[in-house]
């Protein structure tokens, strides 16, 4: 039975047979390149995962909630009055979801109606590959088929930064809802997040396999170390504008920035807009190797962003940063970095297909000798964005 037969085996169970009752999937995603450049109105490259949370809902006839999660079953059935709902950062599985909701109606969208619902996840929570902004994106999509709120893919991505920052605490930037809303086929995405332009690139690899690798550590700090990233990005933006019409650090080139940059007065801060205007120009030149067929001009540069991350953004962790150097030393690894938010999850690597197997034992051994901690990993689908499929 697949996912989403058992989750509907158990809204059955739970919430009765009767009625228009309907399934739905919104994926995880891991970004290839463009890392914390999304709120610095920079370019990202992420793709949607196979993994994610199935969702099993029915419209009610009043404006209540009756959730029930068999991923976390200690919280029981959550039950709520959509008119109720107010900002908090306790960040519990439901809360991502009650966030989208009190989001779209801060919009203006409407929610006549609430909707029983049981959801499940198959992909690892805390590890950076976007378990909340799938969660988010389960509630969007079911406002959006089920409850016939008129809204399109992309508002519902928005929706979901936006309940994340005002609604959870979190000023992430779009990257996550955005992948986990639009995601194509065996495609990434190449995104301009100052515009939302976007681009569907094909992801063919003939020979080789995208890895990702859990550290298995999410280090406590990072929720406040990512707000305080975003603050020095800010600043650094702040001190440029006094001497250059830009909007985002994203309208920076390289030249531009080596020019101006010593206007930025503290150092931290220098460093922090270096890494969002060189990752930013990286991410512009891997798509461009990419669709060219140089793989391993585009590893090099997955290689450069996980020492920009490392040294000038400082968001790496002693664990992400064995991931990463272990593999750049193993033959058949093209590229290596880690990915999402940072402190912790996982890294992304592209493996050439024979060397998958060799890549899992050496990471596992050393990764193991050098922590005492488990390595997790999963080969990554390119999958299609939130939907219906039951
Ligand atoms: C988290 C945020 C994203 C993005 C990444 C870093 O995943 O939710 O918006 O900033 O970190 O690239």
């Amino acid at each position: 039975m697949g996912m989403i037969e058992k989750v509907m085996e158990e809204f059955r169970t739970r919430f009765g047979s009767e009625g228009d009752i309907r399934g739905y999937f919104a994926p995880g995603r891991v970004n290839l390149i463009g890392e914390h450049t999304d709120y610095n109105g920079g370019h990202v490259f992420p793709c949607a995962l196979d993994m994610g949370h199935y969702a099993v809902a029915r419209k009610r006839n009043d404006r209540k909630i009756r959730w029930f999660c068999t991923t976390f079953p200690d919280s029981g059935v959550q039950e709520a009055d959509i008119g109720d709902l107010a900002p908090n950062d306790n960040g519990l599985w439901y809360d991502y979801q009650q966030g989208v909701l009190w989001a779209f109606e801060q919009n203006g969208y409407q929610i006549p109606y609430g909707y029983d619902m049981v959801m499940a996840g198959d992909m690892p929570a805390g590890a950076g590959l976007s378990a909340s902004a799938s969660i988010e994106m389960i509630a969007a999509i079911i406002l959006k088929d089920l409850i016939e709120v008129p809204i399109s893919q992309v508002d519902c991505a928005r929706m979901g930064q936006y309940s994340e920052n005002k609604y959870n605490g979190m000023n992430c930037g779009i990257m996550d809802q955005f992948a986990s809303a639009m995601g194509k086929k065996d495609c990434a995405i190449f995104l301009d997040t100052a515009t939302l332009k976007y681009d569907y690139v094909p992801l063919n690899l003939a020979h080789e396999k995208i890895v990702i690798t859990n550290s298995n550590v999410k280090h406590s700090l990072a929720g406040s170390a990512y707000n305080d990233r975003r603050r020095d990005s800010e600043n650094a933006l702040e001190e440029l504008q006094t001497v250059i019409d830009i909007k985002t650090l994203g309208d920076l080139d390289e030249k531009t920035f080596e020019d101006k940059k010593g206007v930025i007065t503290d150092p931290v801060c220098r460093k922090r807009a270096r890494h969002a205007v060189y990752e930013n120009l990286r991410t512009i030149a891997a798509v461009d190797y990419l669709k060219n067929g140089d793989l391993k001009a585009f590893g090099k540069l997955m290689h450069d962003s996980h020492v920009s991350l490392r040294d000038d953004y400082e968001v790496s962790c002693k664990e992400l940063d064995i991931l990463s150097e272990e593999a750049w030393k193993i033959p058949g690894v093209i590229g290596s970095r880690m990915t999402g938010g940072g402190f912790g999850g996982c890294t992304v690597s592209i493996v050439e297909n024979d060397a998958v197997e060799e890549f899992k034992k050496k990471i596992s051994a050393v990764y193991g000798e050098k922590t005492g901690l488990k390595a997790d990993f999963y080969i990554a689908d390119a999958s299609d964005g939130a939907g219906r499929i039951l």
